[in-house]
């Protein structure tokens, strides 16, 4: 039986008013409702990481999570992070690192990366312990740990790396 809901959300700082069948996800709200394309789909069950968008400040997939759950949530997407000409450090750093090929994860790869670096800030723990570091030093391996939901086939996962790492330096 489809059942209709109005939602309000605060889309990139925008009131945005919708009334979507109550099985919508919040990502097919974004891309086929709102024309946000820029969050993609890539498997649309929470393995891949290419849908991840920031809500109320934490990131989330946006692939596993019902639009009605996000009544009056402030949401940012790629395209409320930073415009071509006026781009967020996280995108000039992926940019200049070279942190993609095809590009088909790197919105949600970014969005990631700006909430991992706000995660370490406000001591959100991780995984990963000084052992399993070694030598590699804790800071890359803390990195990858905290990125290892987001998957990219073309695999500019140490560009990524070094692109979060300016940033984090910063
Ligand atoms: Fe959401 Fe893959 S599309 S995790
Ligand atoms: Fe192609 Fe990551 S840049 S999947």
């Amino acid at each position: 039986v489809e059942a209709i809901m109005p939602l309000r959300m605060k889309i990139n700082g925008e009131a945005r008013e919708l009334e979507l069948d109550t099985r919508t996800t919040l990502l097919d709200a974004l891309r086929e409702h709102l024309q946000l394309t820029g969050t993609k789909k890539g498997c649309d069950h929470g393995q891949c990481g290419a849908c991840t968008v920031i809500v109320n400040g934490e990131r989330i997939n946006s692939c596993l999570s019902l639009a009605v759950q996000h009544e009056g949530d402030e949401i940012t997407t790629i395209e409320g992070l930073g415009t071509p000409g006026d781009l967020h450090p996280m995108q000039a750093a992926f940019v200049k690192h070279d942190g993609y090929q095809c590009g088909y994860c790197t919105p949600g790869q970014i969005c990631s990366a700006v909430s991992v670096l706000k995660e370490i800030r406000n001591g959100v723990p991780s995984h990963v312990t000084d052992d399993l570091a070694g030598d590699i030093g804790l800071s890359n391996i803390e990195l990858r740990e905290r990125m290892s939901g987001n998957i990219c086939r073309c695999g500019a996962y140490s560009n990524i790396a070094e692109a979060m790492t300016e940033v984090a330096e910063a």
